[in-house]
């Protein structure tokens, strides 16, 4: 028995700001923001555009690929980090505008690896039992963007991707998730305010704790240590080499982390899935929409060995070995 990805779905809010959006904004330039990240323009929501609406449409592009209806669904896992609400969890908004009447339904707090630990989440519940488990990655980073800091503004989109996991008897489908943290890196991605160490008054908005506040040099030099490290892992529990993988997957975080990553690997560029140019980094959904896209385009076929690898906030790291 094995959990397999029997399809996938993404979604993202129809406007555009681009880098000379942002030059109007902070003093910063295209050429900037393209030489140190890779991003072009990103997504954002307008107002009233919540998670939860942009995971419906997500998740049902996947249901519909997947050829499951959503009364068959036993789980939904909404890996998140802008939900609709501090309480109740986003994915019970999400099974009820599905009409998914069984599923059990809850979010999956891990930033950007929520993907992946989602995935590996959904592969335990199908070994003992599950038959279809929906996981979904959507955010609404421009919520909690400062618009006023050019270290992070730049870099977040919003955005949402989905898959349906469901039970399969061949050998193909999740090999092997690895997931990781260190907590006592918290302090290089947060958002101070707003939870209970230090609730919403107007003194946190004043000083601006409810945005996300990032340590970007520091944090670029764990994501290549991490990254590389989780994906030799990988590989080396499932007895395969790099040579081995048709399309490395991995979080779209910063083009010079993931040329940095794939090169100490030895991975050819052609194996590297990037679209972080269109869509900046969109935490959670990041992977599951490079996916979607990536299958979509063809570049992931039946039978196609594919390693995701994701990084960030907690810290945490993750990656999962898919045989297509
Ligand atoms: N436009 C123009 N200049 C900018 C800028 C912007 N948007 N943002 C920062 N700068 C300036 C800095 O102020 C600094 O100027 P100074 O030297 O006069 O102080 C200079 O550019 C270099 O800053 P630095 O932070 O060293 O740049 P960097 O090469 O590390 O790039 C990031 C910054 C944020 C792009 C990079 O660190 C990064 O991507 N880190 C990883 C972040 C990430 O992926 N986080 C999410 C993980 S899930």
């Amino acid at each position: 028995m094995r959990a397999c990805i029997a399809g996938m779905g993404s979604y993202v809010p129809v406007k555009v700001l681009t880098n000379t959006d942002l030059e109007g904004m902070v003093a910063t330039s295209d050429e900037w923001i393209v030489e140190r990240t890779g991003i072009r323009e990103r997504h954002v929501a307008s107002p009233g555009e919540a998670c939860s609406d942009l995971a419906v449409q997500a998740a049902e592009r996947a249901l519909a690929a997947a050829r499951v209806s959503a009364a068959e669904l036993d789980m939904i896992l909404l890996a998140t980090c802008t939900g609709d609400y501090p309480l109740p969890a986003t994915a019970c908004l999400i099974q009820h505008r599905l009409g998914a009447a069984k599923a059990a339904a809850c979010d999956v707090s891990a930033a950007c690896c929520g993907f992946v630990y989602a995935l590996s989440l959904a592969d335990a519940y199908i070994k003992t039992g599950m038959r279809h488990v929906l996981i979904i990655g959507s955010e609404v980073m421009s919520g909690i963007t400062d618009w006023t800091d050019r270290n992070t503004c730049i870099l977040f989109g919003d955005g949402a991707g989905a898959a349906v996991i469901s039970a399969s008897d061949n050998d193909r489908g999740i090999l092997s998730t690895h997931l990781r943290s260190d907590g006592s890196l918290c302090e290089l991605i947060t958002v101070p305010g707003g939870g209970s160490r230090l609730p919403l008054s107007e003194k946190v908005v004043a000083e601006r704790m409810q945005y996300i506040k990032m340590k970007g040099n520091e944090t670029f030099k764990v994501a290549v240590r991490t990254l590389e490290e989780v994906a030799r892992e990988t590989l080396a529990a499932n007895h395969l080499g790099v040579e081995d993988l048709d399309l490395y997957v991995p979080h779209q975080a910063n083009i010079r982390i993931l040329k940095a990553v794939a090169s100490r690997l030895g991975l050819p560029p052609e194996k590297v899935m990037l679209n972080l140019d269109r869509y900046g980094n969109t935490s959670a959904a990041s992977i599951p929409i490079a996916l979607d896209e990536a299958v979509r385009q063809g570049r992931i076929k039946e039978g196609s060995l594919v390693l995701l690898g994701a990084f960030g906030a907690g810290l945490t790291w993750a990656s999962a070995l898919i045989r297509w």
